[in-house]
């Protein structure tokens, strides 16, 4: 009687941990918990909580938070002696009272400047700014804003730097100046150089090379931001593949920073399309402007599963994955490269439903660790 007693606890104890811990799982940030942060991008209105629903699919789903646009240099730093930071702390807050990861960015971008900056002539001039800029905005949040996108895009397609404001005054010399103020200003904050395409060959190269540059001059480079705005057949799992390795073999942290997949028509692909030609308004390149059809909705769930697959593969060398947006509605690619389109890159779409691209990520991970 005691052997069958003891017998059925074993039975029972057997059942009850396999029961909790084969726990369904029912959101990314859950999901990925023990893989990597899973983030997003947050426009101004989420930042102040403006619609219910949205609030509380971002808390439900995500993570880590970056901020879409409020934290770029014409928002933050709109005058010479003069900072903004009304959107940012708000941000911050939003960050913290939800137990998020904050993520920054960006403070050296060539893009999104205040028209005062784009004026910068000299060096003397330039080197004052980046100094007042960088220690200004990182030591206000110092120890909150646990990582910085420090430079944006530097680089150019062929892997050569930009010819940009900083480099025009500075020299390369700017890099290492960047993260050695940002370095300065919270000695425990990641910092990161974050660009897009830097998984194509020869733009990888460039990178290997600024990041390589920059430590040897004695900057502290964490990581790498993978910004991933790809498309649906590119680039390939093989050169995605490659990047995280390579950059990981520098002892760095590899982020993917700005995940979207276009599905919609480039007028870059097409043959002999001029750039400046108007296709705003053309059918031929908005093909779904009401849903998506079931195909091409399988094609999008398909190549997230197979990203997220390579993602859970060198989990140990990816520290974060964000979405460019919560949701369809909300994505810049429904204006760029052409205004006024319907675009599908995201998980959840407009009405805030989950889509099948967001099951095929989710499946991957059907069980709680
Ligand atoms: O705020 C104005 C609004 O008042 C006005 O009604 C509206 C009319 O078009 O424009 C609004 O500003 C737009 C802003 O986004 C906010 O939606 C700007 O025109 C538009 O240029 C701006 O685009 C942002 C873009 O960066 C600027 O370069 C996108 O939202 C943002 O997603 C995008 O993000 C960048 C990353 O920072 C860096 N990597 C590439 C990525 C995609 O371009």
């Amino acid at each position: 009687m005691k052997f069958i007693n003891l017998y059925l606890l074993a039975v029972t104890t057997i059942l009850f941990v396999n029961c909790s811990s084969k726990q369904e799982v029912t959101t990314l940030k859950d999901a990925y918990k023990n893989d990597f942060y899973i983030g997003t991008a947050l426009s101004a209105d989420q930042i102040e909580e403006k619609n219910i629903k949205v609030d509380s699919l971002i808390q439900k789903e995500f993570n880590a938070i970056t901020a879409e646009n409020i934290m770029k240099s014409m928002f933050t730093h709109p005058q010479k002696d003069k900072y903004d930071f009304a959107l940012s702390d708000k941000f911050v807050a939003y960050g913290e009272k939800n137990k998020m990861f904050i993520h920054g960015h960006t403070l050296i971008w060539h893009s999104q400047l205040a028209p005062w900056m784009e004026k910068i002539a000299d060096s003397t001039e330039m080197k004052a700014f980046m100094k007042d800029h960088i220690t200004t905005i990182v030591s206000k949040y110092k120890g909150r804003i646990k990582s910085w996108d420090v430079v944006n895009e530097a680089l150019n397609e062929d892997g050569t730097l930009r010819k940009s404001v900083f480099l025009n005054t500075l020299g390369e010399q700017y890099l290492v100046d960047a993260f050695k103020l940002a370095e300065k200003a919270d000695p425990k904050a990641e910092l990161y150089y974050n660009d897009y395409n830097i998984e194509e060959p020869a733009k990888r190269a460039g990178a290997i090379a600024l990041i390589k540059k920059i430590k040897e001059a004695g900057g502290k480079v964490d990581g790498v931001g993978i910004q991933g705005h790809w498309r649906l057949q590119s680039p390939s799992l093989e050169e995605i593949e490659k990047s995280i390795l390579e950059y990981s073999a520098l002892g760095i942290k590899v982020a993917f920073t700005e995940l979207d997949i276009t599905v919609l028509p480039n007028p870059w692909d097409l043959k002999g399309a001029d750039v400046n030609q108007n296709f705003e308004g053309s059918a031929k390149m908005n093909p779904y402007p009401k849903t998506l059809p079931d195909s091409v909705q399988t094609q999008l769930a398909a190549r997230y599963a197979s990203i997220f697959k390579l993602f859970l593969k060198h989990k140990d060398k990816i520290s974060r994955v964000t979405f460019w947006g919560v949701y369809d509605k909300q994505s810049w690619l429904n204006d760029w490269p052409i205004k006024g389109r319907t675009n599908y890159p995201l998980p959840f779409d407009v009405n805030l439903e989950h889509k099948p691209a967001y099951d095929s990520i989710l499946k991957l991970k059907k069980t709680v660790e």
